[in-house]
């Protein structure tokens, strides 16, 4: 029994840009600079395909680590990103949301991500996030801190935390829950995303290397995830029963 629903809300982890680079003998920065092209070819097709919500693993906190040329590339990809793709965000009443902790990214960067934050905050019909210097165990830590500060200040009981309240507190806050998460690259690891929010998401693995991805996989993914029954620990009769 399928639930032939469609996801409201996808997450993707980008993966696989040095792998492509590397299998045409280029530098890795081509591959960066394909797989924004694969960024925004795959924006596209969620809103034509009607998601409510994207999230995009672009770069995590452990990737600060990457030589220092590699991460001002990313970096500039991600402003040049920001800059073109306004227009069509604002075209296709997309809304830009960016998660992670963005006081540790360039100051260009972080005013060009407010900006379009700002300028596309009134966009309804699909919000696309973008997990910057992201790392779920800090955002939980930071939420965690948040909650701590509410209980010293009395204005909440150690017994009021609850999941709403956690949720609440995430950078992911007024997002649904992930219904399904990709994997490109053939890596079978979340590198420490959404690990709350995507706590019960449907898990798809692909060997597609991110450059190579579009339309057509994203396509395949949502086929894949349509055929899936989501149990929610219920019996699969259960689970039929209610839809
Ligand atoms: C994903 O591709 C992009 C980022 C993590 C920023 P990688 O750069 O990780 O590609 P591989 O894993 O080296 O192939
Ligand atoms: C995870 O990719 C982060 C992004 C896709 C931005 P990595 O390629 O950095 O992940 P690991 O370190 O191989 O798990
Ligand atoms: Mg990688």
């Amino acid at each position: 029994m399928s639930t032939l629903h469609a996801p409201r809300h996808v997450a993707i982890i980008m993966d696989g840009n040095g792998r492509w680079a590397q299998n045409q003998a280029l530098p890795r920065t081509a591959g960066h600079e394909k797989g924004a092209e694969a960024v925004r070819a795959t924006v596209r097709a969620a809103r034509k395909r009607g998601l409510e919500c994207l999230t995009l693993f672009a770069f995590s906190t452990l990737n600060w680590q990457r030589p220092t040329d590699e991460v001002r590339d990313l970096m500039s990809l991600l402003e040049n990103f920001l800059v073109d793709e306004l227009p069509e965000m604002l075209q296709n009443g997309i809304r830009l949301v960016a998660i992670g902790e963005r006081e540790l990214l360039p100051s260009r960067v972080r005013k060009r991500l407010e900006e379009t934050e700002a300028r596309t905050a009134h966009n309804e019909d699909m919000t696309l996030v973008l997990a910057v210097s992201y790392d779920g165990r800090r955002d939980l830590v930071r939420a965690a801190r948040q909650i701590a500060e509410l209980a010293r200040r009395g204005e909440l009981l150690p017994a009021d935390v609850d999941e709403a309240q956690l949720a609440g507190s995430l950078s992911t806050a007024d997002l649904p829950d992930v219904d399904l998460l990709i994997r490109t690259s053939g890596e079978i690891r979340l590198s420490g995303f959404l690990p709350f929010e995507a706590c019960y998401a449907e898990l798809y693995f692909t060997e597609t290397l991110w450059p190579d991805f579009g339309a057509e996989q994203l396509d395949e993914a949502l086929a894949n995830y349509a055929h899936r029954q989501r149990r929610f620990g219920l019996t699969g009769e259960q689970a039929a029963a209610l839809g």
